[in-house]
């Protein structure tokens, strides 16, 4: 974070990106917010708890696909491989595929150094003599991996259907910069939730304690103490609606009533019923999932689900250049 002058000579920690993503955010239409800036201390430990509720399937379904699907993994990936994952890293999912795969090293990339320095001692700690190099960048792009695993074929490992975070275009742009990553004879496994009936979806992203409404609204909470907005937090309610035409979860903030608050000395109105857009969740049919995936350079060559087809876990592998058809 950059230290900021601001005009009363206060000392202001807020990061200028986040700043301008919000100001251009509230000013747009529809209004909407990038989803990375739920996860300030807060909003991280009610993302973690959001994993653990009862309406939250994906969390519980995909590590119990990993658990039995690991060793054919294993069998098909072969051992010796970088198991490169994109995000910091699960303290339960990881070390199932670890465990498994018998890796020569594990590459964790995470935007975050401070997630990746932790669950870097984490797994470090629970797989000694496995090289462990954590990589601080943003992997939406293409990424220098370390010279240490320059030889070595590579596992790309993306859990947590965060593919379904993005919109289709983006998605497949982060499919190829994975491939461009990862290098030649490179797998990916890849977890995707699919589609199923509205109320469960909904319900997930909606619980009846109200963790993920208050992981939403900690969106607002957060826009007023870093950047000195009076947002009036308690006349907003999280929205969590089915898009049937784009198979995604979205996740609003809604006006119960008309508002007007500053945000850094900025006005900003909103009438009741008015929302900003904070987050999607796309779906896939099982077709639709090895769609995205041939659409960014992979080939699926496996895949698993639960008992109910809830969620999947796919292994692919990186495409070769071809020419027809
Ligand atoms: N990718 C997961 C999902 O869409 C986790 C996630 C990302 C999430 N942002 C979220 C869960 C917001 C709840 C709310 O389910």
């Amino acid at each position: 974070m950059l230290k900021q002058e601001i005009e009363d000579g206060e000392v202001s920690l807020a990061d200028p990106a986040f700043r301008a993503d919000v100001l251009r955010g509230f000013g747009s239409s529809p209004r909407a917010i990038p989803a990375r800036w739920f996860y300030d201390r807060r909003g991280s430990e009610l993302f973690e708890a959001i994993t653990d509720l009862p309406e939250y399937y994906p969390t519980r379904t995909e590590t119990a696909i990993l658990r039995s699907a690991c060793a054919e993994v294993a069998t098909l990936a072969g051992e010796g491989r970088a198991v490169v994952e994109f995000g910091s890293g699960s303290s339960t999912k990881t070390p199932i595929l670890l465990g498994a795969v018998a890796p020569a090293a594990y590459v964790p990339i995470d935007i975050s150094g401070d997630f990746l320095r932790d669950s870097s001692a984490q797994l470090a700690a629970a797989f000694p003599g496995l090289p462990v190099l954590p990589v601080e960048a943003d992997f939406m792009r293409p990424i220098p991996l370390p010279t240490q695993v320059a030889d070595l074929p590579k596992l790309g490992f993306f859990p947590g259907s965060t593919i379904g975070n993005m919109i289709p275009h983006a998605a497949t742009d982060l499919l190829r910069a994975m491939k461009a990553s990862l290098g030649e004879g490179a797998m990916l496994l890849i977890g995707m939730d699919r589609i199923k009936d509205e109320h469960v979806l909904t319900a997930a992203y909606d619980d009846a304690q109200g963790v993920t409404a208050a992981f939403n609204l900690n969106l607002l909470e957060r826009i007023n103490r870093e950047l000195g907005g009076t947002i009036p937090v308690d006349k907003f309610r999280h929205r969590a609606v089915w898009n049937d035409d784009r198979a995604r979860i979205e996740m609003h903030l809604e006006a119960l009533e008309a508002v007007s608050f500053t945000i850094e000395g900025r006005g900003f109105e909103m009438a009741a019923g008015e929302t900003i857009h904070t987050e999607n969740s796309h779906k896939f049919g099982a077709r639709d999932a090895r769609i995205l995936l041939r659409a960014g350079g992979w080939t699926p060559i496996a895949e698993w689900t639960d008992p109910d087809g809830l969620f999947a876990v796919i292994l692919a592998e990186a495409q070769p250049a071809r020419l027809a058809p």
